[in-house]
């Protein structure tokens, strides 16, 4: 008999982009589609974001992680968009969530400031508002 072992690559990517004054609905809505999309194909994540920016990660497949991400890359709700990260993993940091959301303006601007972040940074910022619980 044989054993069929499919091995999934995890992967995570992060990335920022540039916020195109989308408001608090349209970030709802925005949610409301990542959630939904995300659903089927195993992502699970977060979307930091304040008035300027948008952080986010997204674990999942490799493959279905990078054809996430060269999609919302070409969405016109923001500009910008950067890669930050791109590293396989062993486990997720934010398994539960299809998409969870944390609204990083309470953070100083320099706190939130994305460009200015390392990877390492990037990453320990989104843990950082996991744990304040700044979450929606
Ligand atoms: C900042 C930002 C983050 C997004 N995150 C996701 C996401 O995690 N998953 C997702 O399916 N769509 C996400 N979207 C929406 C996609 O860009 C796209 O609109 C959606 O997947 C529908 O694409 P389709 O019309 O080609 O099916 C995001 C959009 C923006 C602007």
């Amino acid at each position: 008999m044989f054993v069929i072992v499919y091995i999934v690559m995890l992967s995570r990517l992060v990335y920022f982009s540039v916020e195109g004054d989308v408001g608090a609905q349209g970030i709802l809505r925005i949610l409301d589609e990542a959630r939904e999309g995300n659903r089927g194909e195993e992502i699970t994540g977060v979307l930091a974001f304040d008035r300027h920016w948008f952080l986010q990660c997204l674990e999942g497949p490799r493959d279905a992680v990078t054809r996430k991400f060269l999609a919302i890359a070409r969405d016109q709700r923001h500009s910008g968009v950067t890669l930050v990260a791109f590293e396989g993993i062993s486990s997720r940091l934010f398994p539960d969530w299809t998409m969870g959301a944390m609204d990083a303006s309470g953070l100083d601007r320099e706190a939130f400031d994305p460009p200015s972040m390392t990877a390492s940074a990037a990453l320990a910022t989104l843990r950082g508002l996991r744990a304040t619980g700044a979450t929606m």
